[in-house]
């Protein structure tokens, strides 16, 4: 009978043999992980199948004298976590049509569980460390040990204790236990605010009044506001149309409508997703656009005066070779404790 170690090093020979080289795949040997949170994620992820959700390519469990060991084997995602981008000072910040075309992946993973099953999925843990990167910067949802099936028909809502992570559950389930698929679109919220300011939904080394996020967005963004500049991620160093920011936040606003029934489905999102980043890219607005920028780098060597055409490479392959360079991650937010912390939020 092999163990984890030796089926977690078999898988890797194997991977290597067929030609899966450079490391395919990410391994999380777990015994922080519950076993009900491994069993619904090996449980879920042999069921779905979306090109947003990141796949499963192997797990095992085994009792040893350490006690239960759990191995998950997923697909490798070299660019690691939107988590990692938007916080780590050490990393590239994400140009801003970047952001978008993540949040647009993240959201047809969301829509793909809410709707296009034949059972509804509940995330229930959406964030920006469980949004991984491939080598394309394609957005892919990971960790499904939280996820929950929807209510059945007929039923608004399921009954369930309240797990997740600070700063990104709806108040509603915070306060009743009441899980909806509009909890996940109230985190989605949430992540569009981090991926617009490129700050943590909570944070506690900023002054007391920043801490929370949408507390220090607040007025900035309310309807007519012309303030929406001053809350724009300094690392953009202005690199952003003003015009795609204020239709995001609008999004933004609208999936962190207090009514859980006012905020917009999944699919509708991405929809509206989807008409940002068409208009931006037919736009004359000028934000980098990596594919593009590539080609019309090329297209101008000849006529552009070289220095330029260089500087604007050198930033490219600044935000590719990301993969190379080392993450850095504060882990100070855990685990919902839903007793510390109640958001406050009216809109
Ligand atoms: N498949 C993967 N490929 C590459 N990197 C990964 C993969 N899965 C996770 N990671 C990296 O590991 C980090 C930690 O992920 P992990 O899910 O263990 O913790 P978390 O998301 O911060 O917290 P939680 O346990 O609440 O999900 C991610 O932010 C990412 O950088
Ligand atoms: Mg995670």
């Amino acid at each position: 009978m092999l163990g984890c170690r030796q089926i977690c090093v078999l898988y890797i020979c194997w991977s290597r043999v067929m030609g899966l080289v450079n490391g395919f795949l990410a391994i999380s040997l777990s015994s922080i992980q519950g076993h009900k949170e491994w069993i619904t994620e090996v449980n879920l992820l042999g069921v779905v199948k979306h090109p947003n959700l990141v796949k499963l390519v192997g797990y095992c469990a085994e009792d040893d004298e350490r006690g239960m060991q759990r191995l998950l084997v997923y697909e490798l995602m070299p660019n690691k976590s939107l988590e990692d981008h938007l916080i780590a000072r050490l990393l590239s910040p994400l140009p801003w049509i970047m952001r978008l075309k993540i949040a647009n992946d993240a959201a047809r993973g969301l829509a793909y569980l809410h709707e296009e099953m034949d059972f509804q999925l509940i995330f229930r843990d959406f964030k920006t460390s469980n949004v991984l990167l491939d080598e394309d910067f394609n957005a892919k949802l990971s960790d499904f040990g939280l996820a929950r099936q929807g209510p059945s028909e007929g039923l608004g809502h399921v009954s369930t204790s309240v797990v997740g992570t600070v700063g990104y559950a709806a108040p509603e389930y915070v306060q009743t236990g009441r899980l909806t698929a509009k909890s996940d679109v109230w985190s989605f919220g949430v992540v569009l605010y981090e991926l617009i300011t490129g700050r943590r939904s909570v944070d506690k080394n900023l002054p007391r009044s920043e801490q929370k996020l949408l507390d220090w967005v607040k007025p900035f963004v309310s309807s007519g506001s012309k303030k929406i500049h001053l809350i724009m991620d300094t690392r953009l160093e202005g690199q952003f149309s003003p015009c795609s920011a204020q239709k995001l936040v609008s999004l933004a606003n609208k999936c962190l409508m207090k009514q859980p029934k006012s905020r917009p489905k999944m699919s509708e999102v991405v929809e509206i997703l989807g008409q940002i980043i068409t208009e931006l890219e037919l736009s004359d607005e000028v934000v980098l656009q990596p594919d593009k920028e590539d080609e019309a780098v090329k297209e101008n060597e000849q006529n552009e005066d070289m220095d330029s055409a260089k500087h604007r490479n050198n930033y490219l392959k600044k935000v590719f070779d990301i993969r190379d360079m080392v993450s850095l991650r504060n882990r100070s937010i855990g685990k919902l404790d839903w007793r510390n912390w109640t958001p406050v939020r009216t809109w």
